[in-house]
């Protein structure tokens, strides 16, 4: 989706900008582009493409400003040409705006402007904003974009400059993130942290219909009605380096290969050995109500809904609430109908998903109370939800998420643990469960030693142009999150499906040309899933296993397998879904994919 990095300090912009956009790569672009301030002076300058060919436009120009906006497009109004990529300009070149969000009254500003003689270059929504803050504009820049912001519709954050006005810059939000970073040689704006983290780690998060000036000294914040707000920076725990490949060839291997650490993070403080209870400071504003509820909706997209829905089985085997998973998306279209004390828990890695906020906000309207588990420290969801549990992963760069996803499992069965000891848990089996999630990161790791046997199954499949995923119960969420990691980095065309559907429609499919993967890990349910394995053998169909070690029987039958050590049966999701990751991975590799950036995604999808 697309980045904003700006800055105004004292040393030249361009670095600083190119170096912040490129720190926004991951959250895919078609574009780029970026307009430096000097004096009454602006250069601007902007690329169809990586940001390789930004650079290319800027490289052996002499730009001097130690002031500038930065933009990373993602085509929504308008192909992805020079002319629409942003910064946008009004007619005269004093204004220059980058905006990240829809403006969804755009064409009828625009028709209004036309009449008015007003020249367009771009077919972009961002267009209109230029004008209409040149139009506005009557010496105060603020006021200006304040009086704009009253006349569009739409999600926005946006930075903009004027040629008058050197050395300020005047961002604004509505229903896109923007984040002031508070440092030494100067300050900036961009919509996530990862492209200033190089240079500050103390930020201040801008709320909805809120504007900020920023200058070489400092920052001011007010709202759409002009009234002054104080906001004091908080401290980000992202180092730079975490945003660094590290010698790994990609973010998502790098990310793969964090995940004991991950898994360390997400526990880290907050295990209570001796009691079996995990402590989770994050949720104790809201403890009186959350220990006294039975009923629960998790809502989230994507890799989180699956999270969410391993969640659901968590908790039915840990507490005594009652848990439904939603898909956010369409959370909001159903009718809402809660018993009182509902909670509804929002899983979300970015805290910016535009689908999970608008699901949160439907839900608050109707009485339930909203609990958040999210990565981005200070994001939407963090700041909308009444309380929550941070994951502590730290940046996720790759598109597609893993580590978060285990980061997740891992704070769902934390606070499944701590409620299921308040009701019928014993604490026999709150201290076991805290033994195997202690055991979790060692064992992650020696899934992570078989890499290469992982990737030579990847090597004698990866041309093969159609997948099934299959598990049971906890096996399920895992079989459609393997999938979705397989199509979205290899696009080969995978399916995840409930081993136990099988014999409703997908066995016609089942041929010598299309490989299953099978969950199958020494469970409860193990016996259902090795009937289903001998179906698909007797059809011919080659069968790669994610079985526990030692597990003879499966070997015997299946074409490949992919050894788990064992767990408790509700900690399998943590460890099966680490070689369906690798599989992914090595998938697109041998198929020579953009693996961290795969093509029509986005890391952070702030529209609906
Ligand atoms: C898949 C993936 C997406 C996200 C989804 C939700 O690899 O990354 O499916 O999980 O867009 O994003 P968050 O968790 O940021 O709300």
């Amino acid at each position: 989706m697309c980045g904003i990095v700006c800055y105004v300090g004292k040393n030249k912009a361009v670095p600083i900008l190119m170096e912040g956009l490129k720190r926004l790569e991951y959250r895919g672009y078609d574009s780029a582009g970026l307009a430096v301030q000097d004096e009454r002076h602006i250069d601007f300058f902007r690329a169809v493409g990586k940001i390789a060919e930004l650079e290319k436009k800027t490289s052996g120009i002499e730009i001097k400003g130690t002031s500038g906006i930065a933009h990373t497009r993602w085509a929504t109004h308008g192909e992805p040409t020079e002319e629409n990529a942003h910064p946008q300009s009004d007619m005269n070149g004093n204004v220059f705006v980058i905006h990240n969000g829809i403006i969804e009254n755009h064409q009828s500003i625009r028709k209004r402007l036309d009449k008015q003689g007003i020249v367009f270059k771009s077919e972009t929504d961002t267009e209109v904003l230029a004008h209409l803050i040149s139009l506005n504009y009557d010496g105060d820049l603020n006021e200006a974009v304040r009086k704009t912001m009253s006349q569009v519709e739409g999600t926005f954050g946006i930075a903009v400059i004027h040629r008058d006005i050197p050395d300020k810059i005047v961002v604004a939000r509505r229903g896109s993130p923007l984040i002031i970073g508070v440092g030494e040689e100067g300050n900036f704006a961009a919509s996530d942290v990862s492209a200033m983290v190089r240079y500050t780690n103390k930020v201040v998060h801008l709320n909805d219909n809120e504007l900020a000036t920023l200058t070489r000294d400092g920052f001011s914040i007010s709202t759409a009605q002009a009234k002054s707000v104080t906001r004091t920076a908080e401290t980000v725990e992202w180092a730079p380096e975490d945003a660094e490949l590290n010698g790994f060839p990609h973010f998502m291997l790098k990310e793969i290969f964090e995940q004991p650490e991950t898994i360390r993070n997400a526990m880290r403080g907050r295990l209570e050995k001796g009691e079996g209870v995990p402590k989770l400071g994050g949720i104790m504003p809201v403890w009186e109500r959350l220990k006294e509820c039975r009923h629960m909706v998790i809502v989230a997209c994507g890799t989180s809904y699956y999270a969410g829905y391993v969640g659901r089985y968590i908790f039915e085997k840990l507490t005594e609430i009652d848990v439904e998973v939603e898909l956010a998306s369409e959370f909001r279209y159903q009718k809402l109908n809660f018993p009182s004390n509902t909670f509804i828990i929002a899983i979300s890695q970015s805290g910016e998903t535009a689908d999970t906020l608008s699901a949160i906000r439907e839900a608050h309207r109707k009485g339930a109370h909203l609990l958040g588990i999210v990565n981005v420290v200070g994001s939407s969801i963090s700041r909308e939800t009444e309380a929550g549990i941070y994951n502590h992963a730290g940046p996720e760069i790759g598109v597609a998420s893993t580590k978060n996803f285990i980061s997740q499992l891992t704070i769902l069965t934390l606070l499944a643990l701590l409620l299921g000891r308040h009701q019928n848990l014993s604490l026999t089996e709150g201290v076991d469960a805290i033994r195997a999630l202690e055991t979790l990161p060692g064992q992650v790791k020696a899934i992570l030693s078989k890499a290469n046997h992982i990737q030579a199954i990847a090597e004698k499949y990866y041309r093969c142009s159609n997948w099934l995923f299959l598990g049971r119960k906890f096996g399920y969420p895992i079989a459609m999150e393997g999938a979705l990691k397989l199509k979205e980095v290899s696009y080969i065309h995978a399916e995840g499906y409930a081993a136990g559907e099988m014999k409703h429609g997908p066995i016609a499919l089942i041929n010598p040309g299309m490989p299953t993967v099978a969950i199958a890990p020494l469970d409860s349910i193990y016996d259902k899933m090795m009937n289903n394995i001998q179906e698909i053998k007797s059809r011919k169909g080659p069968v790669i296993a994610i079985a526990t070690e030692g597990d003879n029987s499966l070997k015997e039958i299946v074409d490949d397998i992919i050894e788990i050590p064992p767990t408790l049966d509700f900690l399998n999701p943590i460890i099966t879904v680490v070689p369906c990751q690798l599989l992914a991975y090595y998938c697109a590799g041998f198929l020579k994919r953009d693996i961290d950036k795969p093509r029509n995604l986005a890391k952070s999808v702030t529209v609906e």
